[in-house]
This record gives structure tokens, sequence and C-alpha cells, in this order.
């Protein structure tokens, strides 16, 4: 049943920070966790996974009444109308929350890149307003270890941010999504093409697992030695990812390594140097399963998401 939307006011909150309440939301086991992106891919990881411990979960939404922010009003999630550019609102809708999860917008540009800086700035402050008493950031791998990369070198800067706020912080480093892997099928062969050295691996995890982790973090399931953990679920060269598709595909693979031209942003081709440089750290593979004993290999992902191959080309 789809629960009864009453959208009213909350006493002492400011305009922004309307809520949604829903009359038959699960029961609270835990108090409120708040989550910033849970219209995106890895935020609405962190509330399926948080809804399936079945804990009460308050997004902060840019827009309430976009489909996707009414998704997850259905399935008896808070939603608090905030702007990034609205301190108030901000504060507000992280009134009384147990854990926050924030990640940033990506950012294709240095202008996107300053935005993602205001606005992880602007919600490290509104938790310090709010006395969150734990704060999960979606940071990035290498943040800790590695400068040049616009987007990356943000996420440091956040991630000092909040280390002064004082504030009790943990932060998630992801490594590229496995769902950003996409091999074609060509005459008969899968074909997986990237910007990367074939004898350079490459760590990644799921989206699935990046929620999974962050929930568990966010209910004090599990802590992190030196409050940070890469997310790394898998560590492959391109002819090992591709292998891994074919395999399931029943079919020859085949890697083809790309020239970074073929990138049209500079900030993605500094990723890529940064990716290629990255196979000199070595991996701790058990660091993410000692919080999330499932975590997904590329073939369990490939398996877990039910991967078919992909239609060649001409196919209709
Ligand atoms: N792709 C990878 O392999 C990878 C790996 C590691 C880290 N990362 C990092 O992950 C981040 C992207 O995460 P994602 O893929 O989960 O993002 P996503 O799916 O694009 O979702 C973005 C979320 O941010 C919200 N948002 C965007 N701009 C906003 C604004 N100005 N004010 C308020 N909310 C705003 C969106 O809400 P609306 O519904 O309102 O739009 C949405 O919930 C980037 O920082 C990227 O660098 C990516």
């Amino acid at each position: 049943m789809i629960p009864v939307v009453s959208l009213a006011p909350q006493p002492h909150r400011g305009d922004m920070s309307q809520q949604i309440k829903f009359e038959d939301a699960a029961p609270a086991t835990t108090g409120t966790i708040a989550v910033f992106g849970a219209t995106g891919r890895q935020g609405g990881a962190v509330v399926d996974a948080l809804l399936d411990h079945k804990a009460t979960v308050r997004a902060l939404v840019r827009d309430p009444r976009s489909d996707r922010a009414r998704a997850l009003a259905a399935r008896g999630v808070e939603l608090a109308a905030i702007r990034t550019d609205d301190p108030a609102s901000l504060a507000a809708a992280l009134t009384a929350v147990e854990a926050f999860y924030f990640m940033t917008p990506e950012a294709s540009n240095l202008e996107e890149v300053e935005t993602e800086i205001r606005i992880g700035t602007a919600l490290v402050d509104a938790a310090v307003e709010a006395r969150v008493p734990h704060v999960v950031f979606n940071s990035v791998f290498g943040a800790d270890r590695e400068r040049g990369v616009p987007h990356h070198d943000s996420k440091h800067w956040i991630e000092e941010y909040l280390r002064k706020s004082g504030l009790r912080a943990t932060m998630v480093r992801p490594t590229p999504f496995m769902e950003e892997m996409a091999p074609s099928l060509e005459h008969g062969e899968i074909v997986l093409r990237l910007p990367l050295p074939e004898d350079v691996p490459l760590k990644m995890i799921s989206v699935r697992d990046v929620g999974r982790v962050a929930a568990a973090l966010l209910l004090d399931t599990a802590e992190t030695p030196g409050e940070a953990v890469e997310l790394v679920g898998d560590e492959l060269t391109g002819p090992q990812i591709a292998a891994a598709f074919g395999a399931r595909a029943g079919l020859p693979a085949r890697y083809e390594a790309l020239p970074l031209s073929v990138l049209p942003s500079e900030l993605d081709r500094a990723m890529f140097r940064q990716f290629a440089k990255a196979g000199e750290h070595p991996s701790d593979l058990g660091a993410v399963r000692a919080i999330e004993p499932a975590t997904l290999d590329l073939t369990g992902w490939i398996r877990s998401t039910g991967w078919a191959t992909p239609a060649g080309p001409g196919h209709k």
C-alpha cells in the first residue's frame, strides 16, 4: 500500500525544511539516519541498505515532488526539502538525527568542482550546527594520498574540513563502480575498451556495496580502523575484466587499451592517469569484507545483476 502523504511544515524548522511524513512508515529500530544524495546512485544504495535494516531514513532532497523523491517516500523514507545555499534548511533537516551520510555531486569541470566543495562545506557546517553525532562522508579512493585530480582533490579538501570540524567522522572512499564497465558484443566477441594500459589492475566496487558498507558504519554495526575505508571489491586488469564478462556470455573476450586522448575532459584524463598509478598501491580486499562480508567481486556482481550479453551492432 502506498503511504498517505501529508505535506506540512514542521515546528521549529525553516521554510525550506518542509517534511513529508508517512503515516504507515516502517517502525524505526534506530534513530533517524539522514542521507544526502538519496535520489542518486550511491545515496540510493545507502537508503536501500538502511531500509533492509529497518532504519528510519530521512532524505535531504532538492525537490520532494520529483519522481525519485516520491519513489523514496513511497518506501517510507521521510523527505526534507533543502537547498544547499540555504544553511537554515540544511541544519533543520539534520535536527535530531543519529547519523548523516553525504556524497558530493559529480563534477566535470573546475566550476563544478567549486560547487562540489561549496556543497560539502555547507553540509559539514550544517552537521556542526545540528550537532550530528556521526557523519559518514562518501569521498573517493586515493583522496588521502594523491593530488592533481581536481574532483578528487575536492574530496580531500572536504575530508580535511570535516576532520577539523570536530565531528565524529568516517570516510568511505569508493573506487570506480563496476556499473561503469560497459563491454560490447562485436562479431561474436566481448570487447572492453578503457583508456588504461592492459597490465594495470583497476580497483572497483559495486554501487550496492558502497551502500551496504556506508549503512553498516551509519548504524554502528562496524567500525573502520583509522576512520576511513577504501571501498574495493575487486582489482583486475582490463583483459581480466573482459574475460569475466566473456565467461558469463560464453564468448571469447578481448581488451583494447585506448589512449587518454579519447576522454573529452581534462578532469577525466587526470583521473585515468591516477588510475594507472593506483596499481602501485596494493588493495586491501579484506578491509571492506571485514565490514560487509558479502561484498561482491566482479564475477559475483555480473552474476547478481543478471548482466546479459549486449546486443551486437545492427541488432534491433
Ligand atoms: N562513477 C564512479 O565510478 C565513481 C567512483 C567513486 C566516486 N565517485 C564520485 O561519486 C559522486 C557521484 O555519486 P553518484 O554517482 O551516486 O551521484 P548521482 O547518481 O549523480 O546522484 C547525485 C545526487 O546528488 C544530488 N544533487 C546533485 N546536485 C545537487 C545540488 N546542487 N543540491 C542538492 N542535491 C544535489 C542529486 O539529487 P537530485 O535528485 O536533486 O538531482 C542526486 O541525489 C561524485 O562525487 C563522483 O566523483 C564516482
